[in-house]
């Protein structure tokens, strides 16, 4: 049996919905959690696998992991463990998170190599080198960062290219290290901040939030505290998206307009309006005709490279030219055939795509190659003509809360189905 989503072709998308805490908040806050002994807890934490593999790790080294609702309880008093293994690596990439608080509170950390995804190379030299400039030993055998350190030293440490992996684990390294350790281009994604307001309410020491340049003075120990995640922008910005290409109408409540300040830039260039509140952003699509526009991802508050494939759906259901360049993630482009098939037409040249819009797509078979790839063919699918079939929608889950609800809330027709994939006429008859 294989799970698929079947889209129906739908009219503009109207209501209002909640988004969910941010995934990429809620890592770091959970690694974070390895970097004292006692019980922690995390509110507002979505729903979804990579939650729940981040659970699996640290209950693989020795937490107690529970969930009451959105709310997540961590007790790290029998947390002896130094080994995340690869087969709970390989599913989720930020379980590397655990190696800076395994060197700083138990001196050794036993990680398995993350590999490649699917959308190329993905390199943590970044992560090694900072390890190593705070004093520890790092060694790579049999597919797995073996690092050794007595109490780690705080050191002077540039990132060569900002990124947000590198800055959490040496943040969560380097608050225990001894002496003061200042980071020079550090990422400074909302998510950053969020990490950095547990650790010092934890008793950590770090200067300069919000700004590229941070100084951490380090501290013998930090107490557990409770954090709320921040709302989840790139869930946010995948809404709107969708109610800006279904020409809708949509109020999007607990989401901090400041972090999608790009989007809604680039939203309101196509000809979308926008008005924001503290608690919320309201998007109104159906009176101007849309237009597509080019974007260029980078690190925040640039445009999000989480964003670019649902942009580019967007931009290939819209009628004109646009160009998307990912500088992130170079190949990040394994969508595009997907949508092709959607009838869209693009082409990739180098680290470029380009979308010439038809101004329509037409419902096909089609499969989620990652995340964000997935959202952007269910957008696809609302506006396409006729039925989309999304398979491979394990990724979804790895994303997106209650995603087909809260698009049924919007008005959409997006249901989950079962398939025995040998049996062509039990297809249909388990969706639901
Ligand atoms: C990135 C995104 C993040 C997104 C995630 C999953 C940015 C800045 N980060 O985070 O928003 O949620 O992908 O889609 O947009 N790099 C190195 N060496 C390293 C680590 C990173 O060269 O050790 C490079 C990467 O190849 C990339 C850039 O630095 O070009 C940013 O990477 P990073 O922010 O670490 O990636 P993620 O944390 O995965």
């Amino acid at each position: 049996m294989s799970d698929f989503y079947q889209v129906t072709a739908n009219q503009a998308l109207q209501g209002q919905i909640d988004i969910s805490g941010a995934k990429n908040a809620v890592l770091p806050l959970m690694a974070a959690t390895l970097l004292c002994k006692g019980v922690s807890i995390i509110n507002n934490v979505p729903q979804l696998d990579d939650v729940a593999t981040m659970a699996d790790v640290l209950r693989y080294l020795g937490a107690k992991v529970s969930h009451q609702g959105s709310r997540l309880i961590i007790n790290t008093h029998a947390c002896h463990g130094h080994q995340a293994p690869y087969h709970l690596v390989t599913k989720m990439r930020a379980s590397i998170y655990v190696l800076g608080p395994l060197l700083a509170r138990l001196g050794r950390a036993n990680v398995a190599l993350p590999g490649g995804c699917a959308w190329g190379p993905r390199p943590i030299d970044l992560h090694l080198a900072g390890m190593q400039a705070l004093a520890a030993k790092v060694e790579l055998s049999h597919g797995n960062i073996h690092a050794y350190a007595g109490r780690l030293t705080g050191t002077d440490f540039t990132f060569a290219t900002s990124s947000v992996g590198a800055t959490v684990n040496m943040l969560l390294a380097s608050v225990l290290a001894s002496g003061t350790t200042r980071l020079f281009n550090a990422a400074i994604e909302p998510e950053i901040d969020n990490l950095i307001d547990q650790l010092n309410a934890m008793g950590a020491n770090i200067f300069g939030k919000g700004s590229a340049n941070l100084c951490i003075e380090g501290v013998d120990e930090l107490k557990p505290v409770e954090i709320s995640a921040i709302p989840d922008r790139i869930e946010a910005g995948t809404y709107l998206i969708a109610a800006a290409m279904s020409r809708g109408h949509v109020r999007l409540n607990q989401v901090i307009p400041e972090h999608l300040t790009a989007l809604l830039a680039k939203l309101t260039d196509c000809g979308a309006h926008i008005e924001c509140d503290p608690n919320g952003i309201t998007l109104d699509a159906r009176h101007k005709p849309l237009r597509p526009m080019s974007i260029k991802t980078g690190p925040y508050p640039q445009f999000a490279t989480d964003l670019a494939p649902q942009w580019m759906a967007m931009c290939a259901s819209l009628s004109g030219i646009a160009q998307i360049t990912d500088t992130i993630y170079p190949d990040r482009f394994q969508h595009v055939d997907e949508l092709n098939r959607l009838g869209a037409n693009i082409r990739v040249r180098g680290n470029s795509a380009y979308i010439i819009g038809t101004g329509s797509l037409s419902g096909a078979p089609v499969k989620a190659t990652d995340l964000r790839a997935g959202a952007a063919l269910i957008l696809a699918g609302i506006v396409a003509k006729g039925t989309t079939q999304v398979n491979q929608i394990y990724h979804l889950d790895r994303g997106y809360q209650d995603l087909t609800q809260k698009l049924a809330q919007l008005g959409a027709s997006v249901q989950c189905c079962s398939s025995d994939k040998h049996s062509a006429t039990a297809q249909l008859s388990l969706c639901g």
